[in-house]
């Protein structure tokens, strides 16, 4: 392709529109295997994701029929920890495994309480980040799409997008949900926590939920056994699993407890308390 597309109608040389250097280039799509993104969006109700995202949908469903209200049940963690920081004065946030946009989103939660509350989304599948630019444009100057893996930490903190509305000089909450259980052992995801939340200032915050195998143990191992199926390796941890993940820091009340049952809004049925397969937790850096 030519340096500059021919001049047109007199307008001059127009801008290169057809030669972008390789990185900048759409990611290919990939339909032919399942994303956890697209899979999330399909169990939550939205509407982007392919044949093969809805078919290892529906074998999740098949061994989880609750999972749709585990998703929803995680969304609304999100929603009450992250309000909950912000009313204690956490006004900066990064949302890590965003996923697909899904309303309410962290920066409209978060703006709820503190208007200047800054966002970064970070996600390591590129489609992610490219939905979520198109979509939540009414973040605004506060906020940045990163691509980014929670693996590699270090590079994940000095992206540029990122520093520019994180200040990691200042509290800084951390959310992780739904991405840990993606983890296997191997991939060292308490490494990866400590590294990030070495790198905050103190009064720093860790939001996470995690799959876990200890609670509705049958339903449990059947969700990660198809997930291992559908080709999305998956490990749910017990609770001092999941405590080993949080580390050092003091968990804030009322501690790490069944994803639902984290700060409820409303009186849990014995139906919901008993099919949790998720821990939640919000925890502070000292
Ligand atoms: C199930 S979705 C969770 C979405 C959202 N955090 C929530 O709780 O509603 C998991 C997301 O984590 C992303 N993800 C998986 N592994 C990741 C990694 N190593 N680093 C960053 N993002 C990752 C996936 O692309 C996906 O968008």
């Amino acid at each position: 392709m030519a340096d500059h597309v021919a001049d047109h109608a007199g307008l001059g040389p127009l801008p290169p529109l057809f030669d972008t250097p390789q990185h900048w280039r759409p990611a290919a799509l990939d339909t032919d295997t399942p994303h956890v993104a697209r899979v999330y969006d399909y169990l939550l109700g939205g509407k982007d994701h392919f044949r093969t995202d809805r078919a290892a949908a529906e074998l999740l469903l098949r061994a989880n029929p609750y999972l749709r209200d585990a998703c929803r049940e995680q969304r609304d963690f999100l929603r009450r920890a992250v309000r909950h920081l912000a009313a204690e004065g956490v006004s900066q946030f990064v949302d890590i495994g965003t996923g697909l946009p899904a309303a309410p989103t962290a920066h409209q939660i978060a703006r709820a309480v503190q208007p200047a509350a800054r966002v970064a989304y970070v996600d390591n599948d590129p489609i992610v980040l490219s939905h979520a630019r198109v979509l939540l444009t009414d973040g605004g100057p506060g906020t940045a799409f990163v691509e980014g893996d929670l693996r590699e930490p270090e590079a994940l903190l000095r992206e540029p997008a990122l520093r520019a509305v994180i200040d990691l000089g200042e509290p800084v909450a951390m959310v992780v949900t739904g991405l840990l259980h993606f983890l296997p052992d191997h991939e060292q995801p308490a490494k990866h926590v400590r590294t990030l939340m070495d790198a905050c200032a103190p009064g720093s915050c860790l939001v996470l939920t995690h799959g876990a195998s200890d609670l509705a143990v049958e339903l449990a191992r059947a969700t990660s056994a198809a997930f291992r199926q559908a080709a999305i390796p998956c490990q749910a941890r017990s609770r001092d699993e999941v405590l080993e993940l949080v580390g050092e820091l003091e968990l804030a009340e009322p501690g790490l407890v069944p994803m639902a049952a984290w700060r409820p809004e409303r009186n849990l049925t014995k139906t919901v308390r008993e099919r949790q397969i998720a821990y939640g937790v919000v925890a502070r850096k000292g």
